[in-house]
């Protein structure tokens, strides 16, 4: 059976619990169709997305550039394997070279995959660079508490919370987790065995928690000192959505390894893995002889070449100046609410990647968690999101206009009001 826009909530959920694994907490919506920075589920209820599907919808749904790029893209080939060139990667391995800071890129699928390829280039970096210690290599990843870098093996190592690892020892070895933002518990923790330093820019699941500069400045110095190599995640940060290509760019530091995903796709399933030519020639086969990582749809020519147009509309239609300016507007907007209402405890983002923490405890607040709020906007037609048991999160397509902005905060904040 097809799933027409004819078909009914209930029956697509009874399906789904017939026959999928049920992993997902789901809200009982049923999104059938989208355009731009509205969706309509399967009884035609129309929904404002401040969220674009975890910011993967990264130029809102049904862009006409973006649907343009994979029909035409369909119509030559989708796939051909990787034992052959095509063009659609070399596309967007040209925009994240130019857009980036000159590394050269492996695609894949998803955050967790192009994590896992970032992990496994920074250990044959350590095996190309052994360090002080005789005889042994150095294969240790240092990350941050409350960071998310996926929940593969290693990944969910990476991840600085306890509750990803649940139940699925046996762990891996060689990871360890400090405080986000304390350059000295960072330091403390590289020791003469260990490889590589991952952190988000500006942490996404962690609840939008933005560093002090002399943090990713002190993380480049520290990498550099110990000839370490250092991992930006940039899978919720990257393609725009803090109104630089890339969030690292806010600092002027350069990673040895980016990875990308959510938005780099534009919804499509894109990972990439990019990284600077010192250690990005590890995984050359030319030069190595050997074939060290690889994936067999990854770079799929459907995929690309959304991605890849991706970039062209960012750049043609200056999507981050208007990132920047309307998350601006988004955050004095809400600075000015909470000035005057305690229940909204602080604002934090940077473009269009924004947290805001509510304060369950204010008087007045008919809330005890960020999720009572995002289901009541719901409810009401406005889909955020809630982090880390007190955060809203907004992270809308870069293409929202501001009248759609102050539509979603005029009913987010009535809805904080309890009105
Ligand atoms: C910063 C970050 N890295 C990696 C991942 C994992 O990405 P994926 O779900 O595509 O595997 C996520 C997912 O939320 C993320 O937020």
């Amino acid at each position: 059976m097809t799933t027409t826009q004819a078909t009914k909530t209930q029956e697509i959920i009874d399906r789904e619990a017939a026959y999928m694994t049920g992993n997902y907490p789901r809200y009982p919506i049923a999104i059938v169709r989208g355009r731009g920075a509205k969706m309509w589920d399967a009884e035609g209820k129309e929904y404002l997305d401040l969220f674009a599907g975890f910011g993967a919808g990264v130029l809102g749904h049904c862009h006409p550039d973006l649907v343009k790029a994979v029909t035409d893209q369909a119509n030559l080939i989708w796939h051909a394997g990787n034992l052959l060139y095509t063009e659609p990667q070399t596309h967007l391995a040209e925009a994240i070279f130019k857009h980036g800071f000159g590394g050269r890129s492996f695609f894949c699928h998803s955050g967790a995959d192009a994590n896992e390829a970032a992990f496994k280039l920074a250990r044959l970096y350590g095996k190309a660079k052994p360090g002080k210690i005789k005889g042994k290599f150095r294969y240790k990843i240092v990350s941050a508490i409350n960071s998310f870098h996926g929940r593969s093996f290693a990944t969910m190592m990476a991840t600085g919370q306890e509750k990803v690892r649940h139940n699925f020892e046996p762990f891996l070895a060689g990871f360890s987790n400090v405080p986000y933002n304390d350059l000295e518990a960072m330091k403390k923790a590289c020791d003469d065995e260990t490889i590589a330093v991952i952190v988000e820019p500006i942490q996404g699941e962690g609840g939008i928690n933005i560093p002090d500069d002399a943090y990713i400045t002190g993380l480049r110095k520290l990498c550099d000192e110990r000839d370490m190599v250092l991992i930006f995640d940039e899978v919720w940060t990257g393609c725009g959505r803090t109104g630089k290509y890339f969030a690292h760019q806010h600092w002027d530091v350069k990673p040895d390894i980016m990875t990308l995903a959510k938005g780099v796709g534009g919804g499509l399933a894109v990972g990439v893995m990019c990284a600077g030519p010192r250690v990005a020639e590890l995984y050359d086969s030319r030069k190595q002889g050997i074939v060290a990582h690889a994936t067999t749809l990854g770079g799929n020519c459907v995929s690309m070449a959304a991605a890849a147009a991706v970039f062209r509309v960012i750049e043609r239609d200056n999507l981050l100046a208007h990132a920047a300016k309307l998350g601006n507007h988004a955050m004095e907007r809400v600075r000015r609410f909470a000035a005057k209402d305690p229940r909204v405890k602080a604002v934090r983002g940077k473009g269009l990647f924004i947290g805001i923490e509510l304060n369950p405890q204010a008087p007045g607040a008919w809330f005890k968690s960020a999720t009572e709020v995002v289901n009541k906007c719901l409810d009401r037609g406005l889909l955020i999101n809630g982090t880390q048991n007190t955060v809203l999160r907004l992270a809308p397509s870069l293409v929202v206009t501001q009248a759609e902005m102050d539509q979603g905060l005029d009913l987010l904040e009535r809805t904080i009001r309890g009105e």
